[in-house]
């Protein structure tokens, strides 16, 4: 086993970051925390490219979390709106409230106390802490589980908390390495860095890394046996009829009628068409011989964590006289849902909806 010093492993892995690392992204360098936390919150799911957009429309809508604590939800829910995980925007929205609130519209400096956030947990707080306020306190995400499962070549499966513990031991050890309290931001983004640019899960650059001659993993050629995940996450699959009620106004506007989901499980308070659950673990369309759906739309499968949703939206314009769908929901203009929370997989039926029924097949 290759001996790792942690003050040798800081050291290196500042001095990468200051010149290799990441540099031009906005959340960078900033040690304003209602930006650290907005972005390391959108980042937990999503990937860097898509945040980018997001951030900064989060930002000129609220450029404070006291302004963001005043929003209606449903403002938050349709800026967040194409993000996923819609469970995040719900605690982003709980815990400005609880920092106006509790905290006298201040966060808290340390990573005990800003776990006690709801959407915070261990590792974002670390992040928020040390960027912000250079506490030696260290993340422990997935790109820092395989940099440091493959340094250390740890055979603990880390998809387990438990098993991973000695691993976020190791984390927390190694973060006493860092000289000085103000590189904390750059050890923090330098361990994501890593994780993200070199450290990659499949095809890592060994040859391009600072902590390649002190890797076990490198040393036994096994970068790719680390980290070990041995629990699967079970998946399951659902098939949902989504039915698109639809109506022109007499001023010509495309309406839908919307239904705000329940406040928990899949899409969470968002709005959606009518959705009717038809069966688990089928793929096959089931239609029913006599009900009228409408008109098929393109049905597809869209993936969550731990299901997979197989989605077979019809579109139903009805006329003046028609009766409203259903007792609960309302008419949205077409031409406003972006001021709507709409799951992303909504929004593409929605879309495609609008654009048959503006140029009807045939
Ligand atoms: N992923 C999570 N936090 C990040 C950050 N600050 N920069 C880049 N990617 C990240």
């Amino acid at each position: 086993m290759i001996p790792v010093d942690r003050a040798w492993f800081a050291t290196t892995l500042v001095a990468w970051q200051r010149q290799h690392g990441r540099h031009g992204l906005p959340w960078q360098w900033t040690r304003d925390p209602y930006r650290v936390w907005l972005s390391e919150v959108m980042l937990q799911q999503t990937q860097v490219a898509t945040v980018l957009g997001y951030f900064g429309r989060f930002l000129e809508h609220f450029a404070t979390v006291r302004e963001l604590a005043d929003a209606p939800q449903a403002q938050v829910f349709a800026l967040w709106s194409g993000l996923g995980y819609y469970s995040r925007a719900k605690n982003l929205h709980a815990c400005a409230q609880m920092i106006r609130d509790q905290h006298g519209g201040e966060f808290p400096q340390t990573q005990a106390q800003l776990q006690e956030l709801p959407g915070i947990g261990p590792s974002t707080a670390a992040a928020i802490a040390s960027f912000c306020f250079s506490q030696r306190a260290s993340i422990f995400d997935g790109n820092v589980k395989r940099v440091l499962a493959r340094v250390t070549a740890f055979d603990g499966d880390v998809s387990q908390a438990s098993a991973a513990r000695p691993l976020n031991g190791i984390a927390q050890d190694w973060v006493l390495g860092v000289a000085n309290d103000a590189d904390m931001p750059h050890y923090t983004q330098g361990l994501m860095d890593l994780g993200a640019t070199v450290c990659t899960a499949r095809n890592p650059s060994c040859a391009s890394c600072p902590i390649q001659m002190r890797c076990e993993a490198n040393a036994r050629s096994q970068q790719t046996q680390f980290p070990v995940k041995r629990a699967k996450i079970k998946r399951s699959a659902e098939h949902w009829r989504i039915v698109v009620f639809a109506r022109r106004t007499s001023g010509g506007v495309v309406e839908f009628w919307l239904t705000q989901r329940p406040p928990t499980g899949i899409w969470a308070s968002l709005f959606t068409p009518s959705v009717e659950l038809i069966s688990t673990e089928c793929f096959e369309s089931k239609q029913g011989a006599a009900a009228d759906f409408g008109e098929p739309l393109s049905a597809f499968n869209h993936v969550l964590t731990h299901k997979d949703l197989h989605l077979e939206p019809w579109l139903r314009v009805l006329r003046a006289t028609d009766g409203l769908p259903s007792d609960t929901g309302r008419w949205y203009a077409s031409t406003q849902l972006s001021n709507v929370g709409l799951p992303k997989a909504i929004k593409t039926i929605l879309d495609d909806a609008l654009k048959r029924i503006n140029s009807p097949p045939g």
